[in-house]
């Protein structure tokens, strides 16, 4: 008999929502629990596990009014597939009989056949609920799943957008792909895409950037195994293109795995000597892997980028790409897991990392020279707020970040970049990019 999707998704919900709240992440546990299952089996458990964790506050907050009392905390996996059979009936279109005959059916199998009664009836009181209607009497925190920290900090930072972060974080994010100039201008691709039935639209920010106006896999896509096609969303391109060096210069990129960027770099300055370190030695294969993909080169190192002196040959780089940990509050469409993994205490901590990370890296530039600093985060504290301790306290660095948005034609455009004091900030859009911080950092000649 084949696995259950069902099953395999409770089990990788565990991990990723124990009831301690210390989870794996989606990543990881997506990767241990799919092993069984095959095709659209495995789409169907990952659609779970990232719906319920999308959706986690707003699920449980409507479960836990149906329940005449709260289940017993040894019934987490009860709880899950509830979570799971809530946000089948809300937010896909799979058909009503199937999924209300598939949760008493996976209880029976959790040991738990005391629940497959209630399961039954939740299930089908859930298909007469219209969630978008339900959710629209609630605060905007428990509508749109977020910790309440998160939530308070974004009303903090950014007052008038706060409730367009959390609406737009809350959304599915399209599949984008860069392609690769070794292979042609953006619009030869368009066509290569639309000749294997495959529809795609530019970007308006990035140069090379396509959204697919339908998901597919890597593998149907023309070229990926040889690197014509990369995935990679349009505000995380921005980075690269925004360095400049010269055509053989040394660049660095020093938080470089998995290698989005780092590939990036190797397509728009082929000649360069480039450098990818990563203090990760199991994410660094992922940035061989990338670069094998991609028929590119760089030297790839293990090293701490806070502490240079234990890699670095002394030869300074005519620029270094900052691509630092960050609270990844920009990615929650593609990481819902975060919100409940992060926490508010580990925002000090990363601001002191990037910190440490920015003086380190600073003295290995050369005059003239720039770093662009980049995070995944809406947080003011790692991002513009970080940059401009960083420029108080460096006498030799400006910032150089350019007008990287500019006019922009799509409609929906209703963030886009804010007034920040330093570098630029971008909030993520429905059917657009990720939230990212990017600033352009340049070292004067005369210190
Ligand atoms: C945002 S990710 C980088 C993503 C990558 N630039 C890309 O485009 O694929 C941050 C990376 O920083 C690495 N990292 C964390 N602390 C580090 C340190 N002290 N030194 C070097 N790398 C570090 C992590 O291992 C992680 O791979």
């Amino acid at each position: 008999m084949t696995a259950d999707p069902r099953w395999q998704a409770v089990k990788a919900l565990r991990e990723i929502l124990p009831a301690n709240g210390q989870g794996h992440s989606l990543r990881e546990a997506l990767k241990m629990h799919r092993q069984p299952l095959e095709g659209s089996a495995r789409g169907l458990m990952a659609d779970l596990c990232f719906g319920v964790c999308r959706h986690r506050a707003l699920l449980e907050h409507w479960l836990n009014q149906q329940l005449q009392k709260p289940l017993k905390a040894s019934a987490l996996d009860v709880r899950l597939a509830l979570l799971c059979g809530i946000y089948e009936r809300w937010f896909t279109d799979r058909p009503a009989h199937a999924v209300v005959n598939a949760y008493p059916d996976l209880c029976r199998t959790l040991k738990a056949p005391w629940a497959a009664g209630l399961t039954n009836a939740v299930l089908r009181k859930a298909g007469n609920v219209d969630p978008v209607a339900y959710a629209a009497d609630l605060p905007v925190e428990l509508a749109c799943s977020l910790p309440r920290w998160l939530w308070q900090q974004w009303q903090a930072d950014w007052p008038e957008q706060a409730e367009a972060i959390a609406r737009a974080s809350i959304t599915e994010a399209p599949m984008t792909l860069r392609a690769n100039r070794r292979y042609g201008d953006r619009d030869g691709m368009i066509t290569a895409l639309a000749a294997q039935d495959i529809s795609a639209q530019p970007g308006t920010r990035a140069p090379f950037a396509l959204y697919l106006d339908q998901a597919v896999s890597v593998e149907q896509l023309p070229g990926f195994r040889d690197g014509v096609l990369s995935v990679q969303d349009e505000a995380a391109q921005l980075p690269a293109e925004l360095i400049e060096a010269p055509e053989q210069g040394r660049i660095l990129d020093a938080c470089a795995a998995p290698g989005g960027k780092t590939g990036q770099l190797a397509e728009r300055f082929p000649l360069a000597t480039l450098v990818a370190l990563d203090q990760d030695t199991r994410r660094l294969a992922r940035v061989r892997e990338t670069l094998k993909r991609l028929g590119a080169e760089a030297t790839v190192v293990a090293g701490d980028a806070a502490a240079p002196d234990s890699w670095w040959d002394g030869e300074q780089f005519d620029a270094i790409l900052l691509d630092a940990p960050c609270s990844a509050t920009g990615i929650l469409r593609r990481q819902p897991d975060v919100k409940w993994h992060r926490r508010a205490d580990d925002i000090p901590a990363l601001v002191g990392l990037q910190a440490r990370m920015l003086d380190a890296l600073w003295p290995l530039i050369s005059p003239g020279g720039m770093l662009v600093y980049a995070t995944c985060s809406t947080l003011k504290a790692e991002n513009a707020d970080q940059v401009s301790a960083f420029l108080a306290r460096q006498a030799d660095a400006r910032d150089d970040t350019p007008d990287i948005l500019g006019p922009d034609t799509l409609e929906q455009a209703t963030l886009g970049d804010l007034p920040v004091n330093a570098g630029a900030q971008l909030l993520p859009q429905e059917g657009r990019h990720d939230g990212f911080y990017v600033a352009r950092l340049r070292k004067t000649a005369i210190a």
